[in-house]
């Protein structure tokens, strides 16, 4: 999960890192009072999750408390690289006299923790990266060991930082990485880190991405998710704890058993779909193992949910759990449904195969629902799927 620039700017506070005071805004009138309380002058910063606010205009400097008004009021709704701005932060204006660059991430390749430093920050660091790598000094950090006083001061002595502030970085760099550690982030990156005019070190931009997959050790994470940015229908999913994921430009809906032969299935309906108009999956979500009435009746709420979706292919492939009850679960959930008065209008072809697969196939036959298909091979029936969400 991506944060904005203000929770990692909190969240940073939280661990010692020096910021400078802020307060997030969502009319341009609010900017007022902000102002005044920041000492009569602001930046005016875009809160979207997208580098590069700066240069698209997301970032201004307000000299007075009308001028942030202003300012706020052009931000505001603006649209920086197809995301639309509806909140934007009030920070207390620095006087930089350097701008630096240094972040922490896990580097998957060489499986550890990587330190990024350079004094060549504020401008977009992939092209210092780029036109003058050694400018860029990536230092390996030890899981176990962590950023101790003495990795840091290697990290400032790669990347070249002045005498004059080498102390302040290192223990910036020491209380970033508590920020890492503590909030189990897989980046944390500050671009600008600054030098002000009288000799302090501050971030004055923040980007952090926390790991998903530490939320039950983090109970605070879930309150920084960005509710208004997220899918209904995914939002509806995880409360039932299913996997939904919604895709670009599909019109078929994906119900499989594990995530293996969703990720197939996906493949195998593209492909169909060449053939019938460039019908594509709309969406895919995984029942698992257990597929009992009650989780398929929810899968396929929502599913169907998606206005998108104009045929469902339901791919099973019975292994612990036996055809013969994804059979059933599908029968009670269309009765579920149809009991709750959001009676099934789209087709639904279902392949099953596998444990049980003979006796799954005959509930279905018996069942008789007429929107029901059932073909026996994955190709066939993603075949089958794609030429009804063509019609
Ligand atoms: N509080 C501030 N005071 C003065 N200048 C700032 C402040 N915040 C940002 N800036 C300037 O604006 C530039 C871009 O802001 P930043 O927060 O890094 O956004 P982005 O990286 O999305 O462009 C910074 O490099 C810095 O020069
Ligand atoms: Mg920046």
């Amino acid at each position: 999960m991506d944060l904005f620039e203000y929770q990692a700017r909190d969240i940073f506070a939280k661990h010692d890192v020096p910021v400078l005071a802020g307060e997030v805004i969502d009319t341009p009138e609010a900017a007022r009072a902000v102002t005044e309380r920041l000492g009569g002058r602001a930046v005016v910063k875009a809160q979207v999750k997208v580098g590069g606010r700066g240069k698209a205009g997301g970032v201004k400097l307000a000299s007075d408390p009308q001028d942030a008004v202003d300012k706020a009021g052009a931000i505001l709704g603006m649209d920086i690289k197809g995301h639309t701005v509806h909140k934007v932060m009030l920070a207390q204006t620095a006087d930089i006299a350097e701008e630096y660059y240094v972040s922490f991430l896990l580097d998957r390749t060489n499986r550890t923790f990587l330190a990024m430093a350079s004094v060549e920050g504020g401008v977009e660091i992939e092209e210092v990266a780029a036109t003058n790598p050694e400018a860029l000094a990536k230092i390996a950090v030890d899981p176990i060991d962590g950023v101790t006083e003495a990795k840091a001061r290697e990290i400032v002595e790669a990347a070249k930082f002045p005498a004059d502030i080498a102390d302040q970085v290192v223990f910036t760099l020491q209380k970033l990485w508590d920020v890492f550690i503590k909030e189990d982030a897989l980046l944390v990156e500050v671009n600008p880190l600054v030098k002000t005019g009288d000799g302090k070190i501050i971030a004055l931009d923040g980007k952090v991405s926390l790991d998903a997959n530490a939320e039950f050790r983090q109970p605070g994470h879930a309150e920084l998710e960005d509710k208004a940015a997220a899918n209904p229908l995914e939002a509806a999913a995880k409360a039932k704890g299913l996997n939904y994921v919604k895709l670009d430009d599909g019109n078929v809906g994906i119900i499989g058993n594990g995530a293996g032969l969703v990720m197939s299935t996906l493949d195998v309906v593209a492909y169909a779909g060449e053939a019938h108009g460039g019908a594509k999956p709309a969406n895919f979500l995984d029942i698992g193992g257990g597929a009992s009435a009650e989780v398929m009746a929810n899968g396929l709420e929502i599913i169907l949910g998606d206005p998108d979706v104009k045929s469902v292919f339901v791919n099973v492939f019975g292994g612990i759990t036996a055809c013969d009850a994804v059979a059933n679960g599908i029968v009670q959930a269309l009765d579920l449904l149809a009991g709750k008065g959001e009676e099934v209008t789209k087709p639904l072809v279902v392949r099953l195969d596998g444990n049980n697969a003979e006796l799954g196939r005959q509930i279905l036959t018996d069942a008789n629902h007429p929107l029901v298909e059932q073909v026996d091979t994955m190709d066939g029936a993603a075949d089958r799927a794609a030429e009804l969400a063509a019609k």
